[in-house]
């Protein structure tokens, strides 16, 4: 991405929940920040060369302050340890302007939330945008206890706390989500999104396609999903139409690192697929879409594809780089 990067100081940093710190970011030179609206998200350069993206969780009406929170994961790419170990109040970061991949349809009949975990994170700042909008919605989120839900005191203050609906894993059954029955129940037209862990979003747009939703009232957003990887992947080339190089990209290595040790970088960040800063026009062959961030209709166009994560189908992609 060729946005400038913004230069932000650290003005809070605390606990929001077991695991879980949130950071407040402002301007480093005092003045404001780029407005964003509800689904956006920012990139953070980390210490050590890291680049993530995190949701924006504050009132989009906000201009003066972005807010995140982030999980630690002890098992993931280190972005989440480098943050809450080694990020202060008072440091200053590097992040870029907010893009926003996840935005709300506004003028829905009806909004339906739904967070997993740390996927409350767009949710909530939709939330808050959904009632300054006097549009009807509801909230569920979902977490493993009460002592890893952030946002509860927040979400108990705000004048939607009515709307929410809290499920703890760990508590009593008849309080467990009931995927079927909350889609099943929504009020007819109603725009789904979703946030939270791989496998939670799966089953919630998987219940929602059994029960013949229109894909486009389903909105979602992965992050921290695992690049697909498959024992049947193959070899096949790229040609990069500039120059007419041909590229081998072996079994078990990505496009973009076939490249980069080919000497032609493709600028990244997240590397998995899930923010579309390689996005990258395909020619001539099909792309095996590994993806998060491609709509099922861009995908099946077939022109684009992003090579930190997507494969081939066809013995050669021609790329246009
Ligand atoms: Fe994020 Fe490829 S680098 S989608």
């Amino acid at each position: 991405m060729s946005d400038a990067l913004l230069k932000a100081t650290v003005s809070r940093k605390w606990q929001e929940a077991q695991d879980i710190y949130a950071f407040e970011f402002v301007s480093a030179d005092g003045s404001a920040l780029p407005a964003f609206s509800a689904g956006a998200h920012i990139d953070v350069h980390l210490p050590g060369g890291l680049i993530r993206q995190y949701s924006l969780c504050n009132d989009p009406a906000s201009t003066q302050r972005y807010h995140i929170a982030v999980l630690r994961d002890g098992n993931g790419r280190g972005g989440s340890r480098a943050i809450h170990d080694e990020v202060e109040q008072g440091d200053v970061l590097k992040i870029s302007a907010p893009r926003n991949h996840f935005p709300l349809a506004h003028g829905a009949p009806h909004h339906l939330l739904i967070a997993g975990g740390i996927g409350i994170t767009p949710v909530l700042c939709m939330a808050e945008r959904l009632y300054h909008a006097g549009e009807a919605f509801d909230l569920h989120y979902c977490t493993r206890s009460r002592e890893r839900t952030a946002f509860v005191s927040r979400i108990a203050a705000s004048p939607f706390s009515e709307r929410t609906t809290f499920h703890f894993d760990d508590e009593a059954p008849a309080q467990h989500f009931d995927i079927a029955a909350t889609l099943a129940n929504a009020p007819s037209g109603s725009h789904l999104y979703v946030c939270g862990p791989r496998g939670f979003m799966d089953a919630v747009l998987a219940e929602a396609r059994r029960q013949q939703w229109d894909e486009d009232r389903l909105h979602y957003e992965f992050f921290g999903a695992a690049v697909q990887k498959s024992a049947a992947d193959a070899a096949f080339k790229v040609r990069i139409a500039s120059s007419g190089a041909t590229i081998d990209v072996p079994a078990g290595c990505t496009v973009i690192e076939a490249l980069a040790s080919n000497g032609v970088e493709v600028l990244t960040s997240c590397e998995q697929g899930v923010c579309g800063t390689c996005l990258t026009r395909v020619i001539e062959g099909q792309p095996d879409h590994r993806d998060a961030y491609l709509t099922e209709e861009e995908k099946a166009a077939g022109d684009q594809f992003l090579p930190c994560c997507s494969r081939s189908l066809t013995p050669l992609l021609v790329l246009d780089l």
